[in-house]
């Protein structure tokens, strides 16, 4: 997608076919720097420090980190124990799992020597299906706004929470990728922008993708969603998720569950848009199972932004002393949701939608 009119990805192979570039997304929107991930140490602490973030690239950057392990040292142990590190970056997120287990699968088969090709074959394969995954769950997703736009008969506003945009994939998004698709097709469309506490990516990211891309919007305060529900300026919400089970539970950005309740009594659908790698098909109550990442209470009691004269700063908002809790997610249950796109269509949020989806993968 478009940053002042250039095309970018959020992840890509250097010329040296061993290093990783990528966007570090904490400078953002206020810088556009990239850094060059040179082992599997670093790939963790990118992940881990949110240089990059958001589930699809999260699973990306950890194939990756898998493939420059296997490129220092391609032994059954070393590669177990870069899977590991790479695994315990962030938890919450089903993509990370799930392309470390295809990574690991496909590379201690190959014979030692030939383990380090493969590897980079993988994890580019991984890159590219999550390309074209994002760009059918936009298809699919713009039938949905296509169809709300055309019962309006009027621009149509669309409320989003936290990143689920191209800078949380390699390039599209899940839950924005709808949004360009509609808008390049003509549908005239509004987003509000959650702010997303604590680490605010709605604020700097998606507002920042947004405005690269031409799409009009406005960045709303976190509490703000339910009141514009009220007032009948919301016709559709639309999330991406961390995790979602196989009945349905989805599992996103700590305060899209307050958004989801909002909507069921206000009458707005409610979607959640996410590749086939978010779907852990291991578990059904996602309330009991996922577990939810705890991060830094530094991020609540903390900000950062750009001051006057351009520097990054932070800044204390809270007493000295005063504890701080940060759950980085939460669960919507399934019966708050109105549907689930994926690259392969559009489901109920229920055990019997994504086993038709998937009759080859539910359990
Ligand atoms: O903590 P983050 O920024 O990694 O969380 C991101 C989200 O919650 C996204 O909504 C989710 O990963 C879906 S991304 C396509």
């Amino acid at each position: 997608m478009r940053i002042d009119g250039r095309d970018y990805r959020t992840i890509w192979l250097d010329d040296d076919g061993r290093r990783v570039h990528v966007i570090d997304q904490t400078l953002l929107p206020h810088r556009l720097e990239t850094r060059l991930l040179s082992n599997a140490a670093e790939a963790g602490r990118a992940i881990a420090d949110m240089i990059v973030r958001g589930a699809p690239l999260i699973g990306v950057t950890g194939a990756y980190g898998l493939a420059l392990a296997v490129a220092d040292n391609d032994a059954d142990t070393a590669i177990g124990v870069a899977y590991a590190e790479l695994l315990a970056t962030r938890p919450t997120a089903s993509n990370l799992r799930w392309a470390l287990d295809r990574m690991r699968a496909v590379v201690v088969a190959a014979p030692r020597g030939e383990r380090r090709a493969v590897a980079y074959a993988e994890a580019s394969r991984i890159a590219e299906e999550d390309v074209a995954a994002c760009a059918l769950i936009g298809d699919h997703g713009a039938t949905i706004i296509k169809e709300i736009a055309a019962r309006k008969g009027r621009r149509l506003n669309i409320l989003t929470h936290c990143n689920a945009g191209w800078l949380a994939t390699v390039d599209w998004g899940t839950a924005l990728a709808p949004i360009y698709k509609a808008v390049r097709a003509g549908v005239d469309l509004h987003v509000w922008v959650d702010e997303t506490r604590p680490r605010n990516q709605g604020a700097s990211l998606t507002a920042f993708e947004l405005l690269g891309e031409g799409v009009p919007h406005t960045v709303i305060a976190d509490n703000t969603g339910g009141h514009l529900m009220q007032h009948g300026l919301v016709d559709l919400c639309i999330v991406g998720s961390d995790r979602t089970t196989r009945a349905g539970d989805v599992c996103n950005k700590i305060g899209t569950y307050l958004k989801a309740l909002a909507a069921r009594d206000n009458g707005v659908p409610f979607y959640a848009a996410l590749p086939t790698s978010t779907i852990d098909w291991r578990i059904s109550d996602g309330v009991k199972d996922i577990p939810i990442e705890q991060r830094s209470a530094r991020e609540v009691t903390h900000i950062s932004g750009r001051a006057a004269g351009g520097a990054i700063v932070e800044v204390q908002l809270t007493p000295d002393g005063s504890p701080a809790r940060n759950d980085a997610f939460d669960v919507t249950p399934a019966r708050l949701v109105t549907g689930i796109v994926t690259e392969r269509g559009v489901c109920t949020a229920s055990a019997e939608g994504l086993r038709a989806l998937y009759p080859d993968l539910a359990l």
